[in-house]
C-alpha cells in the first residue's frame, strides 16, 4: 500500500473542525498548523477526504519539503522527489504556487524552476526529452514561507467549496467550507432547531441540511484525481457509495432560512433543490425582526451585512441593534453571527461569551458567540 503524507489547506482559524474531520474519517492528523492540516493517508485517503470533507479547500499529496533560498536549492530539491510514482508519461503537469517573505520573491520564476526540475526528474526516469501533456491533469502546487519550500500536487481540481449546488450566487455569499466551520462551531448536531435570518443564497442552512443529513459535500461532483488511474476511479465509486449506504434522510431536522430580499430566498430554494436538501428547510421571505424563531433551546448562525459590501456602516450599526433587540429576548437559543464590523457588540448591546477569528476570503472577520 502507498503511503502518502496528504495536506489540506483551509481557512485561518477552521484548522480545528478540519482535522477533527479527517480524524473522524480513521485518519491520524500528523500536522496542525495555520492554515493547513497534513495526514498519513494511501490512495483510498485521497477518494474518501475529497468526497467527506465539508471544511477545507483542497487535498494535495505533499511530495517535498525542504529549504530553498537560491534557485538551484530549489530545483535540486523538487528532482530530488518521487515525481515518476504518479505522474505518467502523457500526464499534464502545469505549476501553480506562491512565495511569501522568502528570498526567492519572484513566483514565476520559481515556477519555471520547478517545472524544469520536474521535467528533469521525468526525462531521465522515462527516457524523453519531450512532454505533450494531453493526459491526465496533475497539477503541482509549490509554497515559499520564510524559504521554506513544500511542493504538492493537487488532486482535487475545481476547490471543495465548489460542491455543485450553487449555480450562481447572490451579492456575498459565504464560502460552503466556511459557512460548514461556523456550524461546526456552535456544536449543533442537527438535534435541535437551526436558524438562519439573512440567508442570502442559502449556504448555511443548506450546509446544515447537509451536515444534519449526513450527505456528502462532494456527491455532486467529480475530481480531477478520479481520471488518474482505474484504481482511483474504483476508490471513488466506494466513496460515493459508502457515502449515500452512510446517509439518513429521515433523521428529524428543524432548519428556517429567512431574507429580506425575495430575490436571495428564491436563488436559496433552488440552491437547495439542487443539493437535494430543499425539503429539509423551512425557507421564508422577512425582515429578521419578524423572522420565525423558537421557544426551544435551538441556534441562531448567520452572515448579517458587514457594511462592507452590502450596505454602510451607519445602516449596518441599525440593523445589529435590533438584532440585539430581537435576539436578546430569546434566552434558550444560542446565536453565532459573523461580521467584519468592528463595533459589533457594541450595537447588538451585549458583549459575545466568545470570540472566533474566522477569515472571509481576505476579510478579518469574528464569530460572535452568544450562549444565550
Ligand atoms: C452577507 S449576505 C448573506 C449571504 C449568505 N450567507 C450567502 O451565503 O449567500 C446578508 C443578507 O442579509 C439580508 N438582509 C439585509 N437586511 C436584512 C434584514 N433586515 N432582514 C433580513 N435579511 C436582511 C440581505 O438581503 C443579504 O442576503
Amino acid at each position: 500500500m502507498t503511503r502518502l503524507l496528504l495536506t489540506v489547506p483551509t481557512f485561518f482559524g477552521t484548522e480545528a473542525t478540519l482535522a477533527h474531520e479527517i480524524r473522524s474519517l480513521g485518519y491520524e492528523t500528523s500536522e496542525v498548523t495555520d492554515g493547513r492540516v497534513t495526514f498519513e493517508g494511501d490512495m483510498e485517503a485521497i477518494a474518501l477526504a475529497n468526497v467527506n470533507l465539508r471544511c477545507g479547500e483542497r487535498v494535495l499529496i505533499k511530495m517535498a519539503e525542504f529549504k530553498a533560498k537560491t534557485f538551484e536549492e530549489l530545483f535540486e530539491g523538487v528532482r530530488k522527489a518521487p515525481w515518476e510514482n504518479f505522474i505518467g508519461k502523457n500526464c499534464a503537469f502545469p505549476v501553480k504556487g506562491s512565495s511569501v517573505s522568502s528570498t526567492l520573491s519572484s513566483v514565476p520564476a520559481c515556477q519555471s524552476i520547478v517545472k524544469k526540475a520536474v521535467v528533469k526528474r521525468l526525462g531521465e526516469k522515462y527516457g524523453i526529452e519531450f512532454f505533450e501533456e494531453t493526459g491526465p491533469m496533475m497539477r503541482v502546487q509549490f509554497s515559499l514561507f520564510k524559504d521554506n519550500a513544500v511542493i504538492y500536487i493537487d488532486t482535487t481540481g475545481e476547490p471543495l467549496y465548489k460542491r455543485g449546488y450553487r449555480a450562481k450566487g447572490v451579492a456575498a455569499p459565504l464560502r460552503e467550507t466556511l459557512a460548514y466551520s461556523m456550524i461546526d462551531i456552535t456544536r449543533w448536531r442537527g438535534d435541535r432547531p437551526f436558524a438562519d435570518v439573512f440567508c442570502g443564497s442559502g449556504t448555511i442552512p443548506i450546509e446544515a441540511a447537509l451536515y444534519a443529513k449526513n450527505i456528502a459535500p462532494g456527491k455532486k461532483r467529480t475530481f480531477v484525481s478520479e481520471k488518474w488511474t482505474e484504481e482511483l476511479k474504483g476508490l471513488y465509486k466506494d466513496a460515493r457509495e459508502e457515502a449515500l449506504e452512510n446517509e439518513t434522510p429521515d433523521a428529524p431536522v428543524r432548519i428556517y432560512a429567512s431574507d429580506i430580499d425575495p430575490a436571495a430566498v428564491k436563488l436559496a430554494i433552488e440552491n437547495a433543490k439542487r443539493a437535494g436538501v430543499e425539503k429539509f428547510i423551512n425557507f421564508k421571505v422577512c425582515d429578521m425582526k419578524d423572522a420565525p424563531l423558537f421557544t426551544d433551546k435551538g441556534v441562531i448562525c448567520s452572515n448579517p451585512p458587514y457594511g462592507e459590501r452590502l450596505m454602510d456602516k451607519k445602516s449596518s450599526a441599525i440593523l445589529y441593534r435590533k438584532m440585539g433587540e430581537k435576539f436578546q429576548k430569546f434566552e434558550n437559543i444560542g446565536k453565532y453571527i459573523l461580521t467584519s464590523h468592528e463595533e459589533f457588540e457594541k450595537f447588538y448591546g451585549k458583549n459575545a461569551d466568545k470570540k472566533r477569528k474566522l477569515y472571509n476570503g481576505m476579510l478579518k472577520c469574528y464569530l460572535y458567540q452568544y450562549f444565550k
